[in-house]
């Protein structure tokens, strides 16, 4: 069990009628995932996001995977020691996965939490679809566990451009950064439809990136809070704290 802290979104957390819409499965909080090829820049924007957001006061929590949890660690480990079976990768993540949202997502969207999740599920129907398993398949499997995220923000970047990147930081393309995969997995990214999925090239610099992921999650939260049923001034108040202004 993760304890969270963060007085901010307590407060609004107990005014439940904000956070329960358009959720999967009736949870609070808002999910952020983060998607995309290794290189293209998604780690960098979690913790951009993170802090712009911490500043005007929300509580966020980022987390990721493969978690450092046992799953986690074992397919951390395959990268190095040889790689599992299709259908025993696929179980390591889905196990890694339930652990993680029981222990971690769930919690903190249910306090009311933003939680950006760096890799989610659609990293499982991108990279073992990529090795041969039906995405949509994969997808079905998740999400019937998985909370379904608000937003999907998928970082799309040249297989080439992201072998550079990923060199500049000094790491070797493990096995599961293979050429082919990866133009496999970019193409099973660019090919989810999702209500909530938010494309973005990620040749365009960071801060702008960051600006994006802002900008779409303000949009689609503000939303949140003009569907809700709180008094119009209420209404104009958590508006003016999402933009990082004071209430009237
Ligand atoms: P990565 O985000 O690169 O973690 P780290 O920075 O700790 O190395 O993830 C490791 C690899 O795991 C990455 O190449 C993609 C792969 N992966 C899958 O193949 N399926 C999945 O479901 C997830 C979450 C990751």
């Amino acid at each position: 069990m993760v304890s969270f802290s963060c007085a901010y979104l307590t407060v609004l957390a107990e005014n439940e009628k904000i956070f329960q819409m358009n959720r999967t499965l009736h949870l609070p909080g808002f999910l952020i995932a983060m998607e995309g090829i290794d290189g293209c820049g998604k780690s960098t924007q979690a913790q951009f996001v993170q802090e712009r957001l911490q500043a005007r006061k929300f509580c966020v929590i980022r987390t990721k995977e493969p978690t450092a949890g046992q799953w986690g660690q074992m397919l951390r480990d395959s990268a190095l020691t040889g790689r599992l079976s299709l259908e025993e990768e696929v179980e390591a993540f889905i196990k890694d996965r339930k652990e993680h949202v029981e222990t971690v997502i769930n919690p903190a969207l249910r306090e009311g939490h933003i939680v950006i999740v760096d890799r989610y599920y659609f990293s499982t129907m991108a990279y073992q679809g990529a090795r041969g398993m039906d995405p949509e398949e994969l997808m079905r499997r998740n999400e019937l566990f998985a909370p379904e995220p608000d937003l999907l923000v998928v970082f799309d970047i040249d297989r080439k451009l992201a072998k550079e990147r990923i060199k500049t930081r000094g790491d070797k393309a493990n096995h599961f950064e293979r050429i082919g995969s990866l133009i496999k997995a970019r193409a099973i990214f660019n090919s989810i439809k999702k209500p909530y999925l938010y494309r973005l090239d990620a040749a365009q610099g960071p801060e702008i990136l960051r600006d994006l992921v802002v900008r779409q999650f303000s949009a689609m939260y503000a939303e949140r809070i003009a569907q809700s049923n709180n008094t119009p001034r209420a209404k104009l108040n958590m508006i003016l704290n999402l933009f990082g202004g004071d209430s009237v």
